[in-house]
């Protein structure tokens, strides 16, 4: 008798039995799902439904991995680079938790002073010199489109973990994965962004991304810093209701998650335009008295005075969870990219 569930086929010609057994129930093998394998993670766009509920999936047997045993060889002796032209605490420091939680290890350059980028080397000859080593390369650079630009250069997978006010593919991924962890769902929801809507390019991400839900959007931001045209024309022409206003109160009670960014000043070419815009919105006590029961406070952080620290221990204040939900789609992404998910 075959093992139950086992399917046979028959090799003509060979006259040979083969037994395929289904491994489905192994959370992973060698999978190389040709969505994602050796694939560069670049923009939302890349990515359609099916594609987030399977990082969804697999992040959550992350998750569930890491509460049980901590660590788990997946991808030992896998090496990734991460490179990082701006500053990062969060993003960069969870990619290296992913990683050498999953067996792998890491080359860190963040400090581009200490290598050959400050003697003037192009980003695509170091992009070139890294994947030597490595079998991906994170990269945060502050020009948008460098993470394209580097993905031309290089055959490994390019992972883009922000390029300058461009996108910021992973945080949206890791953001969309705690609405559906604190909400239950992601469609029928209302989300309102606020903050710096220009150059933020968590929100810009974010907001791309959820046109593969039925949400509405809220823009909540001052003059200067709305959500640029082209965004709100794309994600109108997905079929996504946006509104947009300067007063956050207009939108907060019928919010179920308010997405809050810091005003991004290492943008801003004028000093004076960042000291105008600074303190624009701050969310208190108060702010959370008139949101609904249940809703999710999110921030990419850093929070630079967006949000007051009296808020943390409110049970909707979600910005902590966000980072921990964050570190199991990065190593759900690494699994996928690397081919063992
Ligand atoms: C964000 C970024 O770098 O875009 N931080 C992050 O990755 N968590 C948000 C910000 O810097 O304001």
């Amino acid at each position: 008798m075959p093992p139950a569930g086992a399917a046979f086929f028959y090799e003509q010609g060979e006259k040979r039995m083969t037994i395929k057994r289904p491994t489905e129930h192994l959370p992973f093998g060698e999978k190389r799902d040709p969505r994602f394998f050796g694939a560069d993670i670049l923009s939302v766009s890349q990515f359609e439904r099916p594609d987030l509920e399977k990082i969804f999936e697999v992040a959550h047997e992350m998750s569930e991995m890491v509460r049980r045993v901590g660590t788990f060889d997946l991808l030992k002796g896998k090496v990734l680079t991460n490179l990082f032209y701006e500053p990062s605490t969060r993003t960069s420091s969870s990619f290296v938790a992913a990683i050498e939680r999953l067996g792998g290890s890491v080359i860190q350059i963040n400090n581009v002073t200490f290598s050959s980028v400050s003697k003037g080397e192009s980003l695509p000859d170091t992009v070139r010199t890294l994947e030597q080593y490595s079998d991906a390369i994170v990269l945060r650079h502050p020009e948008q489109g460098s993470a394209a630009e580097a993905a031309y250069a290089a055959t490994k997978p390019i992972i883009n973990a922000g390029d300058g006010p461009g996108e910021h593919p992973t945080q949206a991924l890791l953001d969309t994965y705690t609405i559906r962890e604190e909400m239950s769902t992601i469609d029928g929801l209302t989300v309102t962004m606020l903050g710096d809507l220009k150059y933020g390019r968590t929100v810009h991400s974010l907001a791309k991304l959820l046109t593969l839900f039925d949400v509405h959007i809220n823009y909540v931001s001052p003059p200067a810093l709305r959500m640029p045209e082209v965004l709100v024309k794309e994600i109108d022409e997905a079929g996504i209701a946006q509104d947009e206003t300067t007063d956050l109160e207009s939108v907060l009670a019928g919010t179920d998650v308010l997405y809050v960014t810091r005003i991004q000043k290492e943008r801003f070419e004028n000093p004076a335009d960042y000291e105008a815009v600074k303190d624009s919105y701050v969310i208190t006590p108060e702010t959370m008295m008139l949101a609904k029961d249940k809703m999710a406070l999110m921030h990419p952080l850093p929070r630079v005075g967006e949000i007051d620290p009296e808020v943390d221990d409110d049970p909707r204040a979600a910005y902590f969870r966000q980072m921990e939900y964050g570190m199991y789609v990065r190593m759900a992404l690494l699994a996928l990219v690397l081919g063992k998910a």
